[in-house]
Formats: C-alpha cells, structure tokens, sequence
C-alpha cells in the first residue's frame, strides 16, 4: 500500500509540484484544432491548474496567454480578438500572442507603461488537429517522430472528452491489459464489419474470431513488461486452446500517454491531460496505416456521446453512466452501453476524484501500474535534483527522429514464435502503408 504522502506526489499537478513539474518538461495537448475555427478564434484553457487563453491572430498565428488580464485580472476569455492579438474589454489593453501588451488607449498619451507589461505565455504547435503547449522551462524539447506525429492529416482523426478524475487513474486504465477482458466484456458478439472506429469490435488479427470473443474466452492474460526509450512496451499474451497465442502489444508514453491498437490498421495515442487535480482530458489521435481515416464518420460518433464546447460525456455520474441492470445481465458486463470510453469513465471516475492508493491492493496483473509510477517517482526525484536528462525523451539525450512507433498491434501465431509474430505483422503493415511508416 501507498502512503498518503506518496500519492499526492504522483498524483498533483500544480504549479510546484512533483509530478507537475515533470509533466511541465512535456508538450502537452491544449486544445483540439476544430476548437478554434469560426469567426471568433478564441477558447478558455485550463491546463495543469493554470488558466489560459488560447487564440488565433489575424496573422493565422496561435497564442496562448494567461487566462486573467495583467491590469487588473478581467477574463481575457471574453477579449476581443482583432489588431492580431486579444483585447481586454475592460481598459481595452491589447496584448499580442507572446503576451506582450502592445497598446493601452486610456492611459496617457505617449506612456510606455506597456512596455513593461507581459502576460504569462507559452509556447503552442498545431499538430495533426491538437495543439499542443509547452508550460516548462527553458526551450520546449522536440517532438519525437512517433506514428501519429509523421502520418499526414488525412490519416490522423482527433478528439476529446473529459472525465472528473485525476489523470493518474484514467492514464493508469490504459495499462491495464486485464481490464479488457472484464470491463469492456460482451456477452454477445457484434458483427466485426459494423466496428469501424470503434475499440476491440474488429476481428482478432488475421483471424475469423472477433476479439470482443478473445478477450472474453481468454482473462487471464500472461503480462510482460520492458523499459523503453519512451515508456513502457506492454506486452499481453493470450494463449488459447489451439496451440496458439493472442499478442496484444500497448505501450506507456511518458508522462501521459498510451499508445495502443484499436483495429487492425489503426492506433490511437491518448493522452490523459490534467485540467487540475481533480479532471483531466483524454485527447486521442487515431492513425491509420491502411486507408485515410474518415473523420466525418469518426467524428459523427463521439458527437453522438459528448457535449460541446466542453466536450462533457452526454453519460455521466449524474445519470449513472445509462446503467441498466437488464443490459448487464444480457448483454454486456457493466449495464452501461457498447461505447468502452464510457465503461472506462465509470471505472476511474468511481474511484474518486483522486484515488486513495493507501487502500489499494495491487495484484500480478498490475505490474504495468507498478512500473510506470517508479518510472514517474524517479522523474519526480531527477527533475527535482536539477537532472532534466534523467527523463524519457529529455532533449540532448536522444535523437528525436529515432523515438518511432511505437509498436501498437494485436497479432496472431504459433506460441513458440509468439515474439516474433507480432514483430513480422507490424511490419507487413508498415511496408504496406500509403506514407512513410516503414522503420
Ligand atoms: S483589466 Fe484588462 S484592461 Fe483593465
Ligand atoms: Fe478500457
């Protein structure tokens, strides 16, 4: 078990926290991009418990400043966006999108008060429809050249929602290969050809079986787990009574992400974003290796299940995530409806806002949990020291064009070969791919 002391560590965000000082040496997604569109190019951010402004300048430039005017604290959030920056509407200071105030028209003539005035900024970069903001010191580091960075737009869907959660416990589901076979449990299969964009409803690797059948004929999976250059690779093997094995290959970004197969040509890198302490974002980018993915499809469905601007799951604990105790007796394991984003929400919602780890009691099935948060405290402790090289990815350590992948699959085989099986199928993949992915 956990102290108390432990859990607030790897769980607070901040300004002068632990995790929150590492989680600051990372680009973080800020917003997505179709945030941004229409005729007034200005959203509210709130990020790592910071509140900032995001807009776009007449340049077409990206800015984001802080959240409460450097005058006398009115919402910049309600500006007006125009002389390509962000105007207050109190005193009309107008800021520019590093911050800068540039003009103050009711002070007087000739002042150059403004001279002096800087908002909070931070860097931003667009990037396959989530932008992307760098709250750390120094210079931001570059990104790596991971999959959903490389693939051009047409193959890259984003999009978001929010839980009321510490991001810890929602990024702490996605390593969790066991979940899967109980969670998001069916008790009857779909058709695996209506599962387009959807988690777990294709068929399992080159087979007839839709996985939605694997994972249910087959809890108990064997876990493996190896340090990589970016994460953790979590390697999960079903073995099944034909004499072969299910490989299941998902991976820990650091600090925040997971990377994992959705479909046999899909990935989705999410990240669990903190708003503050106690909400966070999910921002998923899916990437496909076979034909562009169809946003209009993709997007129609989330709609479907969230409401905007907030991007707030239209189920939710207010109306008991839709339970229905007939559906779980017949039709799946929680009574909350086929949408998995949904069934992990009640998980890590229901825990708490932040989950009490000094009464949990964690198995062998944990042991990606594990050791992610000694990945996570000894990151706490390097930055902490003054070592930002300790860290996953830090700039100067590594080459950032050769941080690839990562390897997301679920493949296949005979269950001596299982470790190359899944090697040989994300190959095949990949020199099949429409853009640049081979490696
Ligand atoms: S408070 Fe913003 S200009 Fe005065
Ligand atoms: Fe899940």
């Amino acid at each position: 078990m956990m102290s108390q002391e432990k859990n607030d560590l790897i769980t607070r965000i901040g300004p002068g926290t632990g995790a929150g000082a590492v989680l600051r040496r990372y680009w973080q997604p800020a917003a997505l991009a179709e945030e941004l569109v229409g005729a007034r190019p200005v959203v509210p951010v709130r990020l790592l418990g910071e509140d900032l402004v995001l807009f776009r300048d007449n340049e077409g430039e990206l800015g984001l400043i802080g959240r409460h005017c450097p005058h006398r604290g009115a919402d910049m959030a309600f500006g007006r966006c125009e002389d390509n920056g962000l105007r207050c509407p109190f005193h009309g200071w107008h800021f520019d999108r590093t911050g800068q105030c540039v003009e103050q028209p009711g002070e007087p003539e000739g002042s150059r008060m403004h001279e002096k005035i800087k908002a909070k900024s931070c860097p931003v970069v667009e990037r396959n429809g989530i932008i992307f903001a760098y709250m750390g010191p120094g210079d931001p580091p570059p990104f790596p050249a991971l999959d959903c960075f490389i693939a051009p737009d047409s193959h890259v869907f984003a999009f978001k929602g929010r839980w009321d959660c510490n991001w810890l416990q929602a990024m702490e589901v996605g390593i969790d290969p066991v979940h899967a076979s109980f969670l998001h449990r069916f008790l009857q299969d779909e058709d695996p050809d209506e599962g387009y964009g959807k988690q777990f409803r294709d068929r399992a690797a080159d087979t007839d079986i839709p996985m939605t059948r694997l994972l249910r004929e087959y809890p108990r999976p064997d876990i493996k787990v190896e340090e990589t250059d970016y994460g953790l690779r979590i390697i999960a093997l079903r073995h099944m009574d034909d004499g072969r094995t299910h490989v299941r290959v998902t991976n820990q970004l650091f600090p925040e992400a997971i990377v994992i197969p959705i479909s046999n040509e899909m990935t989705i890198t999410q990240w669990h974003v903190p708003v503050d302490d106690e909400s966070c974002y999910w921002y998923s980018m899916f990437t496909s290796f076979g034909e562009p993915v169809n946003k209009t499809v993709m997007r129609e469905q989330r709609l479907k299940e969230h409401r905007l601007p907030d991007y707030v799951p239209l189920k939710n604990k207010h109306n008991n995530y839709g339970y229905d105790p007939d559906e779980q007796e017949k039709l799946t394991y929680t009574g909350m409806g086929l949408d998995i984003n949904v069934h992990d929400q009640w998980a890590v919602e229901s825990m708490g806002t932040i989950q009490d780890r000094t009464q949990e009691h964690l198995g062998r099935t944990d042991v990606a949990i594990t050791r992610y948060r000694r990945m996570l405290v000894n990151a706490i402790k390097a930055v902490e020291e003054g070592d930002g090289t300790a860290l996953p990815m830090a700039p100067g350590t590594i080459d950032p064009a050769t941080v690839r992948g990562p390897l997301s699959i679920d493949a296949i085989g005979d269950t001596d070969t299982w470790n190359e099986v899944w090697v040989e199928a994300d190959g095949r993949r990949r020199a099949n791919c429409q853009w640049p992915a081979a490696l």
